[in-house]
């Protein structure tokens, strides 16, 4: 049997505004499968966040500084151009609800029909299965405690974003 040298490569795409548990817990599972990993920050000028891209990057690479093979590059446009630029072959996305697949399995099967990427669906890990950046920033908004939902990296920068 010829066993394949080829780096195993794989991208973790999302808005991540801002990076939470839970999208932390599925990067780490995948960095656990890929010999590479690059988380890709989407940049969408028309979409109001709470973070700009760069600090959204910033949190995400201090979050995940202890994992040798993450890193994390920002994208603008398609995913798949993004992959095609970086060979990459395999997305990786994590999945909470059967809410969730109907609109993954169409992107899923979008990318695949433009560029033939892969899509691999990683289920959510049970506690982090309500969790999204949408309602962890509305509670932060409105006060209350998101200290067991995001990174403590994630938890100072929205404390600070929110004192203003
Ligand atoms: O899950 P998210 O955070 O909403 O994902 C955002 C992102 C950046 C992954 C998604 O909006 C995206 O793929 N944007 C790139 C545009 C694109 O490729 N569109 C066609 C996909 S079928």
């Amino acid at each position: 049997m010829v066993r394949s040298l080829a780096v195993r490569l794989a991208a973790c795409p999302g808005s991540f505004d801002p990076v939470t548990n839970g999208h932390l817990d599925v990067i780490v599972r995948t960095a656990a499968i890929f010999d590479e990993v690059i988380v890709a920050v989407g940049v969408n000028k028309t979409k109001a966040r709470m973070f700009d891209t760069d600090e959204r990057c910033e949190m995400i690479a201090e979050v995940t500084a202890d994992l040798p093979n993450v890193r994390v590059e920002r994208f603008e446009g398609l995913t798949t151009d993004f992959c095609q630029k970086f060979d990459i072959g395999v997305i990786v996305k994590g999945l909470r609800a059967v809410s969730d697949f109907e609109y993954e399995l169409q992107m899923a099967q979008m990318n695949h029909s433009l560029a033939g990427v892969e899509t691999l669906f990683m289920h959510s890990s049970p506690q982090y299965s309500f969790l999204s950046s949408s309602l962890v920033k509305e509670v932060a908004i409105w006060g209350g405690d998101v200290t067991h939902l995001v990174p403590p990296a994630v938890l100072a920068r929205l404390k600070t974003r929110l004192a203003r």
